[in-house]
C-alpha cells in the first residue's frame, strides 16, 4: 500500500473526506461507458483483488485482463481491404486501417501496455508519466514521450485505476492536443466518482472498464479496489 501521506502539520491527509460521491447505480448507464460483463473477466478480477496475490501473479493477471480489455476496446476499429494470395488462390483480406497508439499512464499502466502489444504487436506506445499527489490528489506530469507528428486512427489512454479521475482527465487533455481522430480510455477498476468526472469532462471518448466499484475512501483509494496497482505490480510496498 502507499505510505500514509501527511499534511505539513503531521496530520494524515484525507482529501476525499466529506466529498459527496455518486453511487454505483447512478453511473451504470453513462453514455459511451462500457463495463465488462464477461464471466472470465469477473473470475480473473477476483484473483487480482485478493490481497494474497503476490506481484508476479498480479502482473500476469493485469496482462490477461488487459488482453480481454484490448479485445473489447478494439471491437469497433476501422478496417480496409488488403488483397492477398492464400495457398489456394487470391482473396480480399482486411487489415486495420491506420495506426493505433497506446498511452500507458506510468507507472501502473505498463502492464496494460504489454497486454495491448500482445493483442496488436505493431501499436505505437507513447509513455506518459503522471503521479498523483496523495495530499491533494492532483496529477502531476513528470514524463512525456508523445510524438508531435501523429498518424493514427485511435489512441488509447490506459491505466489500471480510475479513482478521482484527475490522472485520466489530464491524460486525455494531453492526447487531445495531438490531431487524433478518436481517443478512448481503458482501465481495470473505476470508482463512480472518477468515472462520472471523466465522462462529464470528456463526453466525446469511449471508456472501457473491467469492473465498477463502490466508492473512494477518505484518502482517495478505491473500495473494495485492490490497493495500490503500481506497488502490487512492481513489488514496491
Ligand atoms: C495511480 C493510478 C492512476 C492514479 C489514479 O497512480 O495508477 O494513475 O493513481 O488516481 P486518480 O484517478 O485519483 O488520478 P499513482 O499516481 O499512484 O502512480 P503510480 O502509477 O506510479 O503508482
Ligand atoms: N491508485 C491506486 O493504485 N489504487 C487506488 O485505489 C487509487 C489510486
Amino acid at each position: 500500500m502507499a505510505e500514509t501521506s501527511t499534511q505539513s502539520g503531521g496530520r494524515p491527509s484525507l482529501p476525499m473526506q466529506g466529498v459527496p460521491q455518486p453511487t454505483r447505480d447512478e453511473v451504470l448507464n453513462l453514455p459511451r461507458v462500457h463495463i465488462s460483463s464477461h464471466p472470465v473477466m469477473a473470475h480473473k478480477m477476483t484473483a487480482l483483488r485478493d490481497k494474497n496475490t503476490a506481484p508476479p501473479e498480479f502482473y500476469r493477471l493485469v496482462k490477461e485482463i488487459g488482453a480481454l480489455l484490448a479485445y473489447e476496446a478494439t471491437a469497433n476499429l476501422a478496417l480496409e481491404d488488403q488483397p492477398i494470395e492464400t495457398p489456394m488462390g487470391p482473396m480480399m483480406g482486411r487489415r486495420l486501417a491506420g495506426g493505433i497508439g497506446v498511452t500507458p499512464i506510468l507507472r501502473a499502466g505498463l502492464g496494460l501496455a504489454e497486454a495491448f502489444r500482445e493483442v496488436i504487436p505493431d501499436i505505437q506506445v507513447w509513455h506518459l508519466g503522471l503521479r498523483r499527489d496523495e495530499d491533494t490528489l492532483q496529477a502531476m506530469e513528470y514524463y512525456n514521450q508523445l510524438p508531435h507528428k501523429v498518424d493514427l486512427q485511435v489512441a488509447y489512454a490506459i491505466d489500471p485505476m480510475l479513482a478521482t479521475g484527475g490522472s485520466a482527465i489530464d491524460a486525455i487533455n494531453i492526447l487531445k492536443r495531438r490531431a487524433i481522430p478518436r481517443i478512448s480510455y481503458v482501465c481495470i477498476i473505476a470508482a463512480p466518482y472518477g468515472l462520472l468526472k471523466l465522462s462529464q469532462t470528456h463526453p466525446d471518448i469511449d471508456i472501457y472498464v473491467a469492473a465498477l466499484d463502490e466508492s473512494l475512501n477518505d484518502k482517495g483509494y478505491i473500495l473494495p479496489g485492490l490497493g495500490d496497482a503500481g506497488d502490487r505490480q512492481f513489488g514496491t510496498f
